[in-house]
């Protein structure tokens, strides 16, 4: 069987942006895309008088405060004779390699050299690498893009500015698998249907109706897409068992490390109680097969009767019970939503082999997400500004999401409880309180 020449070109370009896809090291295109965004780099109260050594975008870096307080980024073996700076000594002024006292600001410049004669200019032909930090939010921040002398403003992120609540920032979650396995999967809410079945345990009798995945037409789900200007977002409208109420899931990806879900979220009828809370979180990008979680999650004094719990803490185990013939990684691993996406995502392989899947209409928000990395891969590379980065000082990330129970046009999930929507845009209701998807035009 022959191949048009049209399906190899296509083919070979598709190959092509799965290659690229998920490469995060200096001089690919995948991590010439990722440096034009600011990346955290660690919590600001893990940051104290102890530099820590840190693997950001696959590059080995020491982040540390120096005397006055002030982060700095730096390779993490010293230019001399490339001792560790993890083991350097905070000074004044920066950080000093303890093996032969060189000191660095937190530009890279070298400000001493103990042993070297005093009418040495050794150390002015120094430049260490840096990498500017900003510090914000209760997160250190760095841009590691070929504009580093004059990067674009840090972005604020709209949940890390509120102050209508607490403000709840938890590191630590490192997954061993690339970066893409975790977005994807908030592109692809159908998994949510079958891997998780959307079912809250321990829901009263009274509930059960709108926790109810027997509901036929729940499958196939009816989802909807949306590109936005900072991502993309996935909305659901599910059926319940009362006609009147309807289930409503958001899922939002800002590029390329960020992702909502659970936003606003409003509980079970009859009072639909608001819960206050708004959250989602971010990827701190160690290398190709490594990442970091960040969550972050907004706390409001409201009726929701909590416990809050989110994340997923050390030694977390499946409700179901471990086989004693079973001796795979996880067994036992089922029932915990949080553990199900970790197990299935990490089973996908460290870096997918792509070009195996076969894609079905199930699949469109994993394509239209693979469209928008592509186009920023594409800007990135003809010397535009990918999707998403923000040029306006003081640019503020506003992702809008909804998560829970909606009566249909009575219950009103306006801007005074969404208060990260710009303007309505993206609420789901249109101006006439129906059910929309996406943004009202
Ligand atoms: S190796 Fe750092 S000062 Fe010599
Ligand atoms: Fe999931």
């Amino acid at each position: 069987m022959t191949e048009s020449k049209a399906e190899n070109v296509g083919q070979s370009a598709y190959q092509k942006l799965l290659d690229d896809l998920p490469r995060t090291g200096p001089g690919s295109r995948g991590g010439e895309m990722l440096r034009r965004y600011w990346h955290p780099v660690c919590l600001s109260a893990n940051l104290t008088d102890i530099p820590i050594a840190v693997r950001m975008l696959c590059e080995d870096l020491v982040v540390f405060r120096d005397g006055k307080g002030r982060p700095g980024l730096l390779g993490i073996h010293c230019p001399h004779r490339l001792a560790s700076l993890e083991y350097g000594q905070v000074r004044e002024d920066g950080l000093m390699c303890s093996y032969h006292g060189w000191r660095y600001d937190t530009q890279g410049r070298c400000i001493d050299q103990p042993l070297e004669p005093r009418d040495s200019d050794l150390k002015s032909k120094i430049r260490h690498l840096w990498y500017p930090v900003e510090e914000w939010g209760g997160v250190i921040w760095t841009y590691m893009g070929s504009e580093k002398e004059n990067p674009p403003p840090l972005q604020k992120i709209d949940v890390l500015a509120r102050t209508d609540g607490d403000v709840k920032l938890v590191d630590g979650d490192v997954r061993n698998y690339n970066y893409l396995n975790w977005m994807e999967n908030f592109a692809d809410m159908g998994h949510a249907v079958v891997l998780h079945g959307l079912q809250i345990r321990d829901v009263p009798e009274e509930l059960k109706p709108y926790n109810d995945y027997s509901i036929k037409n729940w499958t196939p789900l009816p989802l909807e897409h949306v590109e936005t200007e900072f991502g993309m977002k996935t909305v659901a409208v599910l059926d319940t068992g009362d006609p009147e109420v309807k289930f409503v899931n958001t899922w939002s990806m800002a590029m390329p490390i960020h992702w909502r879900f659970s936003g606003i979220r409003s509980g079970f009828p009859p009072d639909f109680t608001d819960e206050r809370q708004e959250g989602g979180g971010m990827i701190r990008i160690i290398d190709d097969t490594h990442f970091e979680l960040i969550r972050y999650n907004l706390f409001r004094n409201g009726n929701f009767p909590g416990p809050i719990v989110f994340g997923l803490p050390p030694g977390l185990k499946g409700t179901t019970e471990k086989k004693a013939h079973d001796k795979r990684p996880y067994s036992g691993w089922e029932g915990v939503p949080a553990l199900e996406d970790l197990v299935l995502q990490e089973s996908q392989g460290d870096i997918p082999e792509r070009r195996l899947e076969h894609l079905g209409t199930s699949d469109r928000g994993v394509i239209m997400m693979r469209r928008i990395w592509h186009k920023s891969i594409e800007d990135v590379a003809t010397g535009k500004d990918p999707k998403g980065v923000e040029r306006k000082q003081n640019g503020m990330l506003e992702v809008d999401t909804f998560h829970g129970h909606v009566k249909v046009n009575e219950l009103k999930i306006g801007p005074e409880n969404m208060p990260s929507s710009r303007d309505g845009q993206g609420l789901i209701r249109d101006k006439e309180g129906k059910l929309v998807f996406g943004e009202p035009s």
